[in-house]
């Protein structure tokens, strides 16, 4: 008999991207195969994410387009993982018929139990239950990138930011065993993975539940000294647990890479509060002053909200005003949406489509400058970097990135990827720089 064959498809984050890795490992360990063309796979998947109302809509609006491919292959099953899957529960079986399979981002481990139920004849099967003691029960996976493991290191989220739906889609936050850790990120270096991204939604409140590490800083020297792993990403860190520790191993050790992702979602410290950050503007560039006075140049990016609801044009100018003082290497930036379920969701969404539309398109005008003058003051600067694939500019080039995470297309032959190779930069974009080999 012929192999089953899986679709998957992910949107949102990269725990997303690595939870379905996880769900792919799992169907291929029970024998299905991997295909990339939805019309001929036995089980479609769709792992969604819930962070913002468009990206709801979008999964749906994927959803009808998959089902034009349902017919061809009789009997395919379509499944909805992820945040959506949780949030939403049994509600999508009603506003989404054709959905026979629900599963939230806490239960991967029974989809095996559920698959089985559907082919016994189950009309549709959901299992929303997080179940949060399984989550670290080591997941045959499929990785996608052969370079660059993504490695969960603690999960869910405790600290409720009143605009965000994590800790209801994730669950409360727990961290994995530093020696478990430890054993998955050797077991990648003897497979020759030289860069691992450690993923966590406050990825620095990792704490060693068998207390064996006694911090996050130590855990990041401790990944560094495991033979063959060169570089060490990791995202993201909360601000308020960002010690300078965590900048005192950056210094000296090498393999961790000189790039921090801090998100500050607004720079008025009284938006912040309204927000439950849990920290005002000056404690936060605090943060950013030991960040920045470290003996390693460390590259900056951050996450913003715009138009929060009560966000005045003055907390707006905050914002500025802050990306002006940090000069961020790079920027995520998204208009506020309230989110059912959440904190703010009570406060009503204040400000109007256009405002926030507006404000959007200033802040990252704003950075979008910044971003050049930073970019620009590289050229003729020497950098070693890990040769990651293709350029998306030119597919005649290849791409690779500085430890801070700096994007360079350059020509050389397609030998080096997967290699490290020392570039010169040659002319600077808002997002990337052109380089050439030395
Ligand atoms: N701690 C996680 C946050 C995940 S959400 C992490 O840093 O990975 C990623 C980003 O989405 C947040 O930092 C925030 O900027 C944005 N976001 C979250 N909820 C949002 C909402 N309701 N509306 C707009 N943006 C939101
Ligand atoms: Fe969300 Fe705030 Fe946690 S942004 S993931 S509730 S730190």
């Amino acid at each position: 008999m012929e192999p089953k064959k899986f679709f998957i498809e992910t949107f949102g984050c990269q725990m997303n991207h690595h939870d379905s890795e996880k769900v792919a490992g799992t169907l291929t360990q029970m024998g299905y195969v991997p295909t990339e063309d939805a019309s001929e796979a036995d089980l479609l998947l769709l792992n969604t994410c819930n962070i913002r109302e468009k990206a709801n809509q979008k999964v749906f609006s994927r959803l009808g387009s998959l089902q034009k491919s349902y017919g061809t292959k009789p009997g395919a099953k379509v499944g909805l993982l992820g945040c959506m899957a949780q949030m939403e529960g049994p509600k999508i079986f009603e506003k989404a018929p054709n959905v026979d399979l629900v599963v939230g981002s806490s239960s991967y481990s029974f989809i095996p139990r559920l698959l089985e139920k559907l082919e016994q004849g189950a009309p549709h099967v959901i299992d929303v239950s997080q179940d949060v003691d399984r989550l670290f029960e080591t997941y045959p996976q499929s990785r996608e990138n052969p370079y660059k493991a993504f490695v969960t290191i603690m999960e869910g989220c405790n600290r409720y930011c009143a605009f965000c739906v994590v800790p209801y889609t994730r669950g409360p936050e727990r961290s994995r065993s530093g020696e478990h850790v430890l054993s998955e990120i050797r077991r990648l270096a003897s497979e020759g993975y030289p860069e691992v991204m450690l993923l966590g939604q406050t990825v620095n409140s990792w704490r060693d539940p068998a207390g064996a590490i006694p911090t996050f800083a130590e855990l990041l020297k401790r990944i560094a000294a495991v033979p063959g792993i060169r570089r060490i990403r990791f995202t993201s860190p909360h601000p308020s647990d960002f010690h300078c520790e965590i900048v005192e191993v950056m210094e000296t050790t090498p393999e961790v890479c000189n790039q921090v992702h801090l998100p500050v979602q607004s720079g008025s410290t009284e938006v912040l509060r309204r927000m439950k950050r849990d920290y005002t503007r000056d404690e936060y560039l605090r943060r950013v002053e030991f960040i920045k006075a470290a003996q390693r140049e460390i590259a900056l990016s951050t996450d913003i909200i715009v138009g929060f609801p009560g966000e005045s044009q003055e907390d707006f100018e905050e914002t500025l005003s802050l990306l002006e003082q940090v000069r961020y290497d790079q920027i995520f930036s998204f208009k506020y949406s309230a989110r059912p379920g959440t904190e703010a969701f009570t406060f009503g969404d204040t400000i109007p489509e256009e405002e926030k539309s507006r404000r959007l398109a200033v802040l990252q005008e704003f950075q979008r400058k910044i971003q050049i003058e930073r970019n620009a003051s590289l050229v003729g600067r020497e950098f070693e970097i890990f040769v990651e694939g293709k350029s998306q500019k030119d597919l005649n080039e290849l791409m690779g990135r500085t430890t801070q995470n700096k994007i360079v297309n350059f020509a050389g032959s397609p030998e080096l990827l997967g290699k490290f190779a020392r570039v010169r930069v040659t002319n600077s974009f808002p997002n990337s720089l052109a380089g050439e080999l030395i």
